[in-house]
């Protein structure tokens, strides 16, 4: 894990290790509530925005080596491929197979179906963490700690009005995500 930590620290820029890191308190505080394996949150923090080490191009060229398709919205939005290009790097460079680990890293940005309490920790970490700062992270804060799901919904509702407010690219997932919270609950 050391080891992990150092490379990823060389790798990223300072803002975004410094991200990460936040990133990694807010998980594992959530994750002691929760119960969940805090090697596995370190794991799965550490490398969720590893795939950002790359520029759009190699991005490209990397996921295009390895046979891992881009769906059209991340053909045109590139930038939203890292969780997918993070989650072969975990498992090529850092030997990682748990893919528990491999899907919170790859769908941290847009979240899926059935997430599981790590990839959900992982996603609402992320949106959260304390160098957050926009309208409405204060209330998905206060229930991190009390409801995952509620939560879940929350962050969800937001990012997708922000992104269809600004006409930027919605990925299909986060509304796939939101429902079948929203199901689940009635
Ligand atoms: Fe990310
Ligand atoms: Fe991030």
């Amino acid at each position: 894990m050391e080891k992990m930590k150092k490379t990823v620290e060389h790798k990223l820029s300072k803002e975004r290790f410094a991200h990460t890191m936040r990133v990694l308190e807010t998980a594992l505080e959530m994750g002691e509530k929760y119960g969940v394996d805090a090697g596995k949150i370190e794991a799965a923090v550490l490398l969720h925005d590893y795939g950002k080490a790359y520029g759009p191009d190699q991005t490209r060229e990397k996921l295009k080596d390895a046979g891992i398709p881009l769906d059209e919205v991340m053909e045109e939005n590139i930038d939203l491929a890292h969780g997918l290009l993070g989650a072969w790097l975990a498992s090529r460079e850092f030997g990682i197979e748990d893919p528990d680990i491999l899907n919170a890293i790859r769908y941290h940005t847009f979240g899926r179906e059935a997430m599981s309490p790590l990839e959900k920790i992982v996603f609402l970490a992320d949106y959260i963490e304390p160098g957050r700062q926009f309208e409405g992270v204060e209330r998905v804060r206060s229930l991190a700690l009390r409801n995952l799901d509620e939560a879940m919904v929350v962050a969800l509702e937001q990012s997708v009005s922000y992104v269809t407010a600004r006409h930027r690219p919605l990925h299909p997932l986060s509304l796939k995500a939101l429902a079948y919270l929203k199901g689940e609950k009635n």
